[in-house]
């Protein structure tokens, strides 16, 4: 700020329009420091119910001074603030605890009249709000991932009447969320039309638009339908039992949200047969290929792509793929089935590429067909993006495994192994041309920049590579099949989320 104000004694109640106010919290604290008044004179109030503050501590603010926060400009001053604590206002101000406001507004404060406090992450009102901030946005996850629709049919229910079923959830959220995580949901479920009933606020879509209204009960929602029961037969059916760890799943998934969780209750059982589900597994019939591709026409045996690549000339994506067959530049190729190279247009814009073949790939000679392949599909098709306009390939041409009982165990390539394989992609990228690439998890990105990586950093990020083409860093697939059950649909939005920064390379769309 640019004068000092005068200190003001003077207590004061603040009346916020909602429990979520940001827009109105932010004003009044322009307000407030501009008259200089204490963070310690200050009841904050939100709607109509009076929330008790931490720093007003008598019962009865009619003695007060009531501050209406005041459109932008009038009687404010204006107030420069670090961007890490705008960020923090906006979480913390969907926490439950009412003494929310008052903190961050004697964090404010202070940060006006103590600059070096900006870089005091151990500042004990600082570690306050980031745990509140954190709080909710664990209550955030959890909505995204426990909300659990209910379909009711046109007809069935008098608030439905229209020819499309309406989907019902119930959720009890810990904070004042609702508002804030709707345009998930909208995004997420677009074409459906969807309510989330919840104790305090319901919201409501229609396909068009969003509607919020009062809070509901339990039994305004309905009960549990077949949709239900096609969920967990699913549930029961994705039920990994060789990756389960009960605590870790416990923690994740905590006991309160059990009661409105249908699968909840297969937990346990399911739980209890793991371990012998699990030997089955391991004993189950093999997946062991039949069937080993020939070798086609390979006088020699060669020693590394790029010899392979400049030797015969390669012209095409066709050519390429027969000399990729023949590559034997590490010892991966001696026991795959056959060769998979990449697959896409030679016109794709954006080149997606993973780490090596998986069982199924390499029984196909596709890249992406198996289970991180159809999660991949999907991806694409939520996000409106057609999977024959992109090149799919993967850093490692051949698959890696290690044999257990009679099952082919994935293995991640080694360094020297995705290196041997390296002119195999970028003899693709050249071919292709692509104007973007994504590398899909650690192996993918390591080849592609020549450098590691630190994925889980650099998500949702482009990168440059030395030939000046940008690369989109995100996760692989497999690693959101292998997330807890509980975070599975978080960890895919965000997925979604990294995506989309590809959307101006986005390919022909879907619909
Ligand atoms: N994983 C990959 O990285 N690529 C595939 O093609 C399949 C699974």
């Amino acid at each position: 700020m640019g004068t000092e104000p005068s200190r003001s004694d003077e207590p004061r109640v603040v009346r916020l329009a909602s429990a979520t106010d940001l827009d109105g919290f932010r004003r009044a604290c322009r307000q407030l420091i501009a008259r200089g008044v204490l963070p310690e004179q200050v009841t904050w109030e939100t709607g109509l119910a009076a929330e008790p503050d931490l720093f007003g501590s008598e019962p009865s603010h009619l003695d007060r001074a009531v501050v209406e926060p005041v459109p932008d400009g009038e009687g404010q001053c204006t107030l420069r603030v670090p961007e890490a604590f705008a960020t923090l206002c906006a979480s913390v101000v969907l926490h439950r605890d009412s003494t929310r406001f008052g903190l961050l507004y004697r964090l404010l404060w202070r940060l006006q009249h103590d600059s070096g406090l900006r870089h005091d992450p151990l500042d004990p009102d600082r570690l306050a709000l980031t745990r509140m901030a954190h709080s909710v946005h664990r209550d955030q996850h959890k909505m995204k991932a426990f909300v659990r629709f209910t379909r009711i049919e046109p007809g069935v229910d008098v608030e439905c009447p229209q020819a499309e079923p309406l989907h019902v959830a119930w959720f009890e959220p810990e904070h004042h969320i609702v508002e804030a995580i709707a345009p998930f949901f909208v995004r997420r479920f677009t074409q459906m039309r969807w309510a989330i009933l919840t104790p305090e606020r319901c919201v409501r879509w229609n396909g068009s638009q969003l509607e919020f209204n009062p809070g509901a009960g339990r039994n305004d929602a309905p009960p549990a339908d077949a949709g239900e029961k096609l969920w967990l037969t699913y549930y029961r059916n994705i039920f990994n039992p060789a990756r389960l760890k009960l605590r870790m799943m416990q923690k994740e998934m905590p006991k309160r949200y059990w009661k409105n969780l249908p699968e909840a209750a297969l937990i346990g059982p399911l739980s209890a047969q793991a371990q012998q589900r699990t030997a089955a597994m391991i004993d189950g019939a093999p997946t062991v290929s039949t069937r080993r591709r020939p070798l086609v026409a390979a006088p020699v045996i060669v020693r590394a792509a790029a010899v392979a690549v400049a030797a015969e000339g390669l012209h095409g994506l066709a050519e390429l793929r027969e000399a990729t067959e023949r590559c034997r530049a590490c010892p991966i190729g001696q026991h795959a089935t056959q060769a998979v190279s990449g697959e896409g247009p030679l016109s794709a814009r954006v080149m997606f590429v993973g780490e090596q073949p998986g069982d199924q790939e390499d029984l196909h000679g596709r890249p992406f067909v198996g289970p991180s392949g159809q999660l991949f599909d999907r991806a694409l098709a939520d996000l409106g993006w057609a999977r024959g306009a992109v090149y799919v390939t993967n850093a490692v041409k051949h698959f890696k495994y290690e044999l257990r009982g009679k099952r082919r165990i994935h293995k991640t390539p080694s360094q020297q192994e995705a290196a041997a394989c390296l002119d195999w992609l970028e003899r693709e990228i050249d071919l292709v041309q692509p104007a973007a690439l994504v590398a899909l998890g650690a192996t993918a990105a390591r080849s592609l920049m020549g450098a590691p990586v630190a994925v889980m950093k650099d998500r949702g990020r482009w990168l440059i590579r030395n030939d000046g083409r940008r690369v989109l860093i995100t996760l692989h697939p497999s690693a959101l099949l292998r997330a807890e059950p509980a975070e599975r649909d978080a960890a895919y939005e965000a997925w979604l989320d990294d995506l989309r920064e590809a959307a101006s390379f986005a390919p022909g769309r879907t619909a």
